[in-house]
């Protein structure tokens, strides 16, 4: 099953208006200077949301928000909706980053709400899931993942608005990764999560991005795996070069 891969730059809480869109600007510049047999991702934060999409006019790269509300409008103070981010041209949100799971305590039943109200909206989702070290070190990766699938991805998702993100909790920002083999392994378990869930047709569409500590130099290793579809990449997208190295390592 040919799936074409994403490559995904969360920018998470960095960047200013001027070196963020400097920053969307160079990515740009060299996305169009090859020819990429991949989608582009860039998301950046609330704040600089409509300044980068302008930044990415006439690019192929796709614009994403890092989290939502699940409600349309009303008395969410501080909170940001489906349709604000649509409106001001986000295509994917991410969803269920372990960073909001474990700073703002959002639950597997949360992830979920807020994926309906989004897919509502027109937008794709990345939902993220991933172990903690402790949980791994307890050889319980695969039952956290099946878990975090049952209950964070609505019923009725497709591989059209839904997109999966394996993100290892130890592995982000800290430079370790799993090894290509577990890597590969856990992300056919997760597909086989999938298939029980949303049926075998759509789990073989839907692509499963994996993250944490991707770099130029390990990307080719990760995502050339049968099971994994792209790359959801924190630091290494806060530099234009790195960002547009890891498709090209892995897509040569
Ligand atoms: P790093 O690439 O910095 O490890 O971050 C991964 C991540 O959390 C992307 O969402």
């Amino acid at each position: 099953m040919a799936r074409k891969k994403l490559i995904a730059g969360n920018w998470k809480m960095n960047c200013l208006l001027e070196n963020g869109t400097a920053l969307a600007k160079a990515v740009a510049e060299k996305v169009k200077a090859q020819k990429y047999n991949c989608d582009f991702l860039i998301c950046p934060p609330f704040t600089l949301l409509g300044a980068v999409k302008k930044c990415l006019r006439g690019s192929k790269i796709a614009l994403g928000a890092q989290d939502v509300h699940f409600a349309e409008f009303g008395a969410h103070t501080g909170d940001i909706s489906p349709l604000m981010l649509t409106d001001i041209g986000c295509k994917y949100v991410i969803i269920g980053h372990s960073e909001r799971r474990t700073d703002h305590g959002e639950s597997n039943s949360l992830v979920k709400k807020k994926a309906i109200a989004a897919h509502q909206a027109g937008l794709i989702t990345v939902i993220c899931i991933g172990e903690t070290g402790a949980e791994r070190d307890a050889s319980k990766t695969i039952e956290v993942c099946q878990n975090e699938i049952s209950r964070s991805v609505p019923e009725n998702a497709t591989a059209q608005n839904t997109v999966i993100a394996y993100e290892p909790i130890w592995a982000i920002g800290t430079g370790k990764t799993p090894t290509a083999q577990d890597v590969q392994e856990v992300h056919a378990a997760i597909r086989s999560a999938l298939a029980k869930k949303l049926g075998k047709a759509v789990a073989d569409r839907m692509r499963i991005l994996y993250g944490g500590s991707v770099k130029p130099n390990n990307a080719a290793e990760l995502l050339t795996l049968p099971d994994v579809d792209g790359a959801l990449i924190g630091g290494a997208s806060l530099k234009a070069d790195d960002f547009v190295a890891i498709a090209a390592n892995a897509l040569k």
